[in-house]
């Protein structure tokens, strides 16, 4: 979800006076003051204990707070830090290039016509790469290889604006107005994208004709797989089995399994639907899901009645998973994964225990949810892709209680044990897959600040979580993991798995945490900031989103907030270790209203892909569009694309 989003769908039960929207139609916080409780008790570093959790003598020096240098400052990101910047354009720092890779409306399928914003067609959007692009993997071609100049990119696309797609809309007053022809066009133009790319050593380029070439919308039929499939919840009108549901949507990051399949992640269905949730049979349930007035943004359940809460009480039910694609396989039907749980899945960071099996960190991202890590029942074989094909179907779904004292446990959700009984509701492992966030209430969890990336620096095994904000927290409600109330502009969570003779165990129960970075701006002493004290003010930032690591293991951080700060959301680097740690420098910043999503590295760590999403959703309408990028043509919206991302002289980015 973005950040804009959220502040919106708030706004309906806000206290008067605390918030109000601008001229612009942008949500702010109108109460400037806010009391806050000293954090002093609240952070402390640990270290003798996490020398226990994770490495030596040496790593533990490493990881002293920012704050307390011991070491002289000095980041290991080479290139000189970009100013501050809100324009239409995008901007780099120097020494870098940039180019669009694909745009939206470009074609994927070889039988796509050519973008035409005046005259668009669902049968055109559904063979042209989608809107609002998000996650991006690169997959190396041949599969198995190391290739750093040719592979495949999977893309999702989270949510279609349609203010910017047509004249005559704001986003307030499109899900009422848009024709049936809109509506599905909004619905052809989001999904998932699978492209070919090369380079070929004048630039990366898109290939054409490529047989890998796929789109995926919520048309396409997906495979219920695991726990939950053909539980009663799940069966429908159109599916009484409760094995196939056609279609993803609000995809928003993800990751990569070790054998090479993409996991993209369903954000959230509240706010698609048609209906009011409250007259649901499953009211509750809708309700702890987001789900608890009328909505109907793109106006989907006046033309469709599965995407109407009270026509088709269990299709919610059917979204919020994660979707395993095959994007080697063109053929191969995708899968939701119900094991790994139902939530705002913001993301699915894939990485192997010693022993083989395979852990899937994810955070749900919505305010005072949780984060889970799901651990398979048996290793991975990496001789045989195949027999990796259903192992996610078997293992143990976890959630995260932080504790005091900078332990985290890893909480089992497990049908018939503890509090997870048939009396409490929980008669089946299906139960407890589709009422997660339910399963995680009873199980004693901490609520967290809205969490967004999570993700292991490939080179440390340390894990570091993105908390992007939480306007609603108050005082009463703060715990040492979540420490400021309200919490406006996010912070950082480094998690320390337990770690023996060198290697990390990412399958353990028990984990040591600290805070790593408080956002704010550290000029502002109530903003109670806290970064390596030579961040400078191009370099601070708020509302983290994705996390991502080069192959030197230096941190890459997505923004996505309201630009009410003054500054576009931008793309920062730092390192987590090291003289430099939780120094972020400014790198890339996207043109006016956007966000910069899931920075992708080929394995040489030459080339970054990026998203640029949602350029010009600052504007009212798009008749007074803030930006065409990147075409700048009159007649042409702006258009979500996929950057590409090189040094000038062709070494390592960041560098
Ligand atoms: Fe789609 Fe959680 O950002
Ligand atoms: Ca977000
Ligand atoms: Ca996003
Ligand atoms: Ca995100």
């Amino acid at each position: 979800m973005t950040k804009r989003l959220r502040a919106r769908r708030r706004l309906a039960g806000l206290p008067a006076g605390t918030y109000a929207t601008t001229d612009k139609g942008r949500v702010i916080r109108r109460s400037a003051a806010v009391e806050t409780p000293p954090l002093s008790a609240l952070v402390r570093a640990s270290l003798s204990r996490r020398g226990l959790l994770l490495g030596s003598a040496a790593t533990v020096a490493a990881l002293a707070l920012p704050g307390s240098r011991a070491e002289a400052a000095g980041s290991s990101a080479g290139f000189a830090e970009l100013a501050r910047v809100m324009d239409d354009h995008d901007h780099i720092a120097a020494g870098y290039d940039r180019k669009v890779l694909i745009r939206w409306g470009d074609k994927v399928l070889p039988e796509a016509p050519e973008f035409d914003p005046a005259a668009m067609t669902a049968a055109a959007a559904e063979r042209q790469f989608g809107i609002n692009n998000d996650l991006l993997v690169y997959l190396p071609l041949p599969i198995g290889s190391d290739r750093s100049d040719h592979g495949l990119l999977f893309v999702n696309h989270e949510y279609p604006n349609p203010q910017l797609m047509w004249t005559g809309l704001t986003e307030d007053d499109a899900g009422g107005k848009l024709t049936e022809a809109q509506v599905a066009v909004t619905m052809a133009a989001i999904g998932c994208s699978v492209i070919e790319v090369r380079d070929d050593g004048t630039g990366w380029q898109a290939v054409s004709g490529s047989r890998y070439a796929r789109r995926i919308t919520p048309a396409t039929p997906i495979r219920i797989s695991g726990p939950a499939a053909g539980h009663p919840l799940m069966r429908t009108a159109a599916d009484p089995e409760g094995r196939t549901v056609l279609g993803t949507f609000d995809n928003c990051n993800g990751g990569m399994t070790p054998w090479g399949t993409v996991l993209s992640c369903e954000e959230g269905f509240d706010g698609w639907f048609g209906g009011d949730p409250t007259k649901s049979e499953h009211a509750a349930l809708l309700a702890r899901y987001g789900a608890d007035e009328a909505e109907d943004g793109y106006g989907w359940g006046r033309f469709h009645d599965r995407f109407h809460y009270e026509r088709e009480p269990n299709e919610a039910h059917r979204f919020d998973w994660v979707v395993e694609i095959d994007p080697y396989d063109p053929g191969a039907q995708p899968v939701k994964r119900t094991a790994l749980g139902r939530m705002a899945h913001e993301n699915a960071g894939c990485v192997v225990a010693p022993d083989g099996r395979v852990v899937v960190y994810m955070a749900d991202d919505h305010d005072f949810d949780y984060l889970y890590k799901f651990v398979t029942a048996k290793p991975w074989n990496p001789q045989d892709r195949a027999a990796n094909r259903d192992l996610l179907d078997e293992g143990t779904l976890h959630v995260a209680r932080f504790n005091p004292d900078h332990t985290l446990d890893w909480l089992p959700l497990v049908q018939g044990e503890g509090r997870l009984t048939a009396e409490n509701g929980f008669a089946s492992q299906g139960d407890v897959a589709i009422k997660t966030r339910l399963a995680a209430d009873l199980a004693g969890a901490t609520p967290m600040d809205s969490p967004e990336g999570f993700t292991v620096n490939p080179v440390t095994g340390k894990i570091y979580v993105a908390l992007t904000e939480n306007e609603d927290i108050e005082a009463g409600q703060i715990n040492p993991a979540n420490p400021r109330a309200p919490n406006p502009e996010g912070h950082v969570l480094e998690l320390l798995p337990p770690a023996a003779d060198g290697k990390v165990d990412h399958a353990g129960t028990r984990y040591g945490w600290d805070i790593f970075i408080l956002c704010g701006d550290p000029a502002k002493p109530e903003a109670q900031a806290r970064y390596h004290p030579d961040t400078s003010a191009d370099g601070w930032f708020t509302d983290p989103d994705n996390i991502a690591f080069d192959p030197a293991g230096r941190m890459y951080v997505c923004t996505d907030g309201p630009p009410d700060a003054g500054f576009n959301d931008a793309l920062y680097v730092l390192d987590t270790e090291g003289p430099g740690r939780a120094l972020p420098k400014l790198f890339y910043s996207p043109p006016r209203g956007s966000e910069c999503s899931s920075p992708c590295f080929t394995p040489d760590g030459r080339t970054l892909f990026l998203s640029v999403q949602h350029p010009g959703e600052d504007s009212e309408t798009l008749d007074a569009v803030t930006t065409r990028w990147p075409d700048f043509k009159d007649g042409v919206p702006p258009r979500p694309s996929v950057i590409v991302i090189r040094r000038t002289d062709g070494g390592p980015i960041g560098t």
